[in-house]
């Protein structure tokens, strides 16, 4: 790729058969690699604490992707101290030097996409689309913040002043915690890692416990690209216990977070107190949840309405922020969607994600049983006219769900559920739809179904999101194309893919030097 050109990773055609045997064949050789174990790495070093934790395939019970060494406070602190030596260095290298690791990370992981889309379908359930989507994105963020990086590390526009040299440059934080999410494991958690270490910071990775074995795998791909020793130490470990110790930890300058409402609000709030050998306000970025949703309006085509609201509903089981678990119909339109989104919900096939089935595994036994509570409220809230149990197979299987005639304020219109579970809800008019799409604490993404130019313009000014989607499904934002990060309890509105991005990782420093 050219580096002054930064264009979207393609996502890979599985309708052609070379794609899909290469798919096949990353599949077996992932399979002959699995229960391997995985080290810490620390100052470049492999390390082995004698306790690990077992990734388990959430479509295939029995089937362990991998054991991995889990950290302690003690493994954790020999992290910290390794990041901060090596942050005396790291933070001197050249931005555009600093780049040139991200796009040897991007060039060798756009060589092994499919076996990395392999360990995705294996460990985090992801149907072979929405693997691929994952990794295209994460060789997004690579090549995307490289190029940033660049253009942030140029001279940067001041005002002119005779007899003054004046120079702004963005400089790096410190040492920054990463703790990183399951739903996205090789994208966001690649993403949130690279914009850290590309602005100059050096980092710790706590990666989710449900799939620190793709994050174990870019940890190695970074360090095969020749990265400094200590600017990324892999920390996988317990939040309960490594977590605290993390945020709390007074040479943590920063954490950059993905993951729900309730641990970041968590977060949020140690990180207000401040510990003795502190030096600063440590700084959050934060993405977390959303109770996202399709509003179609009484000019809007119904069938792309409903193939919109299905996609944006039950893509990757719902296991996504960005995920559409509200569909808000106009009344006019209300029976004949809501007819095309209950057919085409039936339509989907649930089964082993290695099989590309539509609809595969929620992630773990915990989420398993949260989602089925959720539809048991569903029930009692709404009709439930799709799904409503849990479907055949050795793992974490639940049907898509949807529930009609839900009302506004009920608890499924409002609690992010985080899985195959959809409530539709009717509006007396478009206004009334915003109404209720904004009758949330949330505020990530939404869409909006229409062809009426005046309700277009409404709702761009009116409905509170971080990303706003016209006539197209509300999940899949493109790095680059739309920056995305939401409002209200949705986080710190960083646009992860976007312009401002890096300058969450950096402060800025004026030099004036007097001729
Ligand atoms: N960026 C993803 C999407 O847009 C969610 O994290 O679907």
């Amino acid at each position: 790729m050219n580096r002054n050109e930064f264009r979207n990773e393609p996502f890979t055609d599985f309708s052609l058969p070379a794609n899909a045997d290469a798919m096949r064949q990353a599949l077996r050789l992932a399979a002959g690699q699995l229960g391997r174990t995985y080290p810490l790495v620390i100052d470049g070093e492999p390390v082995y604490t004698g306790r690990v934790a077992a990734s388990i395939d959430p479509g295939s019970l029995s089937r362990t992707i991998g054991l991995v060494a889990q950290a302690d406070v003690a493994t954790a602190g020999k992290a910290m101290a390794a990041a901060k030596r090596a942050f005396d260095t790291w933070r001197f290298v050249a931005p555009d030097v600093r780049a040139g690791y991200l796009f040897k990370a991007a060039a060798l992981m756009r060589r092994r996409k499919f076996e990395y889309a392999a360990w995705l379908v294996y460990e985090v359930g992801k149907n072979w689309s929405e693997a691929d989507a994952d990794v295209a994105e994460a060789i997004d963020f690579l090549e995307f913040y490289g190029r940033e990086a660049i253009r942030l590390g140029a001279p940067q526009p001041l005002t002119p002043v005779a007899g003054e040299d004046n120079r702004l440059t963005y400089i790096p934080l410190g040492v920054g915690v990463v703790i990183s999410p399951w739903n996205f494991p090789l994208a966001i958690m690649a993403g949130m890692t690279a914009a850290a270490i590309v602005s100059g910071n050096t980092v710790l990775l706590k990666p989710a416990s449900t799939s620190p074995v793709i994050a174990a795998k870019f940890a190695g791909l970074m360090a095969e690209t020749g990265l400094p020793a200590g600017v990324l130490n892999f920390v996988p470990g317990a939040g309960s216990e490594i977590g605290d110790y993390l945020v709390d930890h007074p040479l943590t300058r920063f954490v950059s977070f993905t993951g729900s409402r309730d641990v970041g609000l968590r977060i949020h709030k140690r990180l207000g107190v401040t510990h003795p050998g502190q030096l600063w306000i440590k700084r959050f970025i934060a993405e977390m949840g959303g109770k996202d949703a399709v509003v179609v309006d009484s000019s809007a085509d119904p069938e792309e309405a409903a193939t919109a609201i299905v996609q944006s509903a039950f893509g990757y089981q719902g296991q996504k922020c960005s995920a559409g678990s509200r569909a808000i119909l106009h009344r006019d339109v209300y029976d004949e969607v809501l007819k095309r989104v209950i057919a085409k919900t039936e339509a989907l096939r649930v089964g082993p994600p290695e099989h590309n089935a539509d609809i595969g595994p929620v992630i773990d036994s915990k989420a398993y049983h949260k989602i089925l509570d959720y539809i048991e409220i569903g029930k009692g809230e709404g009709r439930l006219v799709a799904g409503g149990a849990k479907a055949e197979g050795d793992g974490y299987y639940i049907a898509p769900t949807v529930f009609a005639d839900v009302t506004e304020d009920s608890r499924i219109m409002h609690e992010e559920i985080f899985g195959p579970v959809l409530a539709v809800c009717k509006a007396e008019s478009f206004e009334h739809a915003v109404d209720i799409f904004n009758n949330t604490e949330y505020g990530l993404t939404g869409a909006v179904f229409s062809n009426d130019r005046g309700h277009l313009e409404y709702a761009r000014d009116r409905m509170h999101c971080g990303n706003l989607y016209f006539n197209r499904k509300c999940t899949g934002a493109l790095v680059g194309v739309h920056p995305f990060g939401g409002f209200h309890m949705s986080g710190t509105d960083s646009k992860a893919g976007g312009r401002d991005y890096l300058l969450l990782f950096t402060q800025a420093k004026v030099v004036s030097e007097r001729w």
